[in-house]
């Protein structure tokens, strides 16, 4: 359990809202009776109250939604506001449905059940779980994460989910598996991005297994205290937030346990811009631009031709070196990690 430090800049709780007002309870007790889910009595505050009611949110049919909202884990605090939930629904990136940002309504028409995830490769079992028991297992609660993108905006989500250590533990890889491999789904018939024979699909992300077991490593099945809407990643997506965001893949199928490193979705279309590490570094430049700044997005006020969002510096490991730097030390020259490709 991570160390709670409590920062100047934490959002005060006049700015809370207590969101489990707004989520059945029942549900809850009758589905996950059995389960060790952790008590659900986080108060989640939303930047923008009015932009929160038009948020394009949870798939209809997510038999998980009594659960949430989970408690909060006041470890991860943030300097600025959370971005609102509008914005962050509605304006993504999952090339699976096309390059726009404007990509949720193809994607909300993806079936998110039956779900189930391959843990395979270099572990004592392989095995197939489904999406739902993996919840019940797993130890639940919400976190605060930034989010920094490689094209240089930022935006801050409350993401619930689990430690991807609890998954790694979950899975008993061999004690020679050195790296996790993971893939998202792969249907054509639901995501015409995927019809683009010039992407390497389906989307692959790669972590070594001290990253996927360092407490920021985290896996996300919902945001905004209910379960994770289809174009944020549903059901089940990565955050690594000292990374950048196209390492956090999205629809997640598939965990690979091997020793050799995983060939990454961007490293394959365009590998002298996008490489296995992309540790936030505001040093070094991505080849067409400044990583220097970045847009932080709050509201759907911040995007479009007339918006003028906050510019502010970049943090090297998006400001959570202090969980992640020892991860790097001495691989530097072995890898080059202390550059973000
Ligand atoms: N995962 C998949 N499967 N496909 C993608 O195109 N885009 C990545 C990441 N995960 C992507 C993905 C990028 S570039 C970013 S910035 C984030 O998702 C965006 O997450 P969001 O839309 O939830 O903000």
């Amino acid at each position: 359990m991570p160390i709670k430090r409590k920062r100047a800049w934490d959002l005060p709780d006049s700015a809370a809202t207590d969101a489990a007002a707004f989520y059945n309870r029942r549900e809850f007790a009758r589905l996950f009776a059995a389960g060790s889910v952790a008590a659900a009595t986080a108060a989640v505050p939303f930047a923008n109250p009015a932009e929160a009611a038009e948020a394009v949110g949870p798939p209809a049919n997510d038999p998980t939604k009594g659960i949430y909202p989970f408690e909060r884990n006041g470890a991860y605090t943030l300097e600025r506001p959370l971005s609102t939930e509008k914005l962050v629904s509605t304006y993504n990136n999952y090339y699976e449905f096309g390059s726009s940002k404007t990509i949720w309504q193809e994607a909300r028409e993806m079936p998110v059940r039956p779900w189930t995830v391959e843990i395979d490769g270099m572990v004592e079992q392989e095995k197939t779980v489904d999406i739902d028991d993996l919840i019940k297992r797993m130890p639940l609660e919400e976190r605060l994460y930034r989010h920094r993108c490689v094209e240089a905006w930022s935006i801050n989500v409350p993401w619930s989910g689990f430690p991807m250590a609890a998954l790694v533990d979950f899975a008993r890889p061999l004690s020679s598996a050195k790296y996790v491999r993971m893939e998202t789904f792969l249907d054509k018939d639901v995501a015409s991005g995927q019809r683009a024979s010039w992407y390497p699909w389906p989307y692959v992300e790669g972590l070594t297994i001290e990253e996927a077991t360092n407490e920021l490593a985290f896996l996300v099945t919902g945001a905004y205290g209910h379960p994770l809407p289809q174009q944020n990643g549903a059901p089940l997506r990565l955050a690594v937030p000292w990374k950048y965001g196209f390492k956090s893949a999205k629809g997640l199928v598939r965990f690979s346990f091997t020793d050799q490193k995983p060939l990454t979705f961007w490293h394959e279309v365009q590998g002298n811009e996008y490489g296995f590490w992309a540790n936030v570094n505001p040093e070094v430049d991505h080849p067409r631009w400044s990583q220097a700044t970045e847009k932080f997005l709050q509201s759907t006020d911040d995007i479009g031709f007339a918006a003028s969002p906050k510019e502010v510096p970049t943090q090297k490991f998006n400001g959570y070196g202090e969980q992640v730097a020892h991860l790097y030390k001495g691989l530097e020259d072995k890898y080059g990690v202390k550059l973000w490709r």
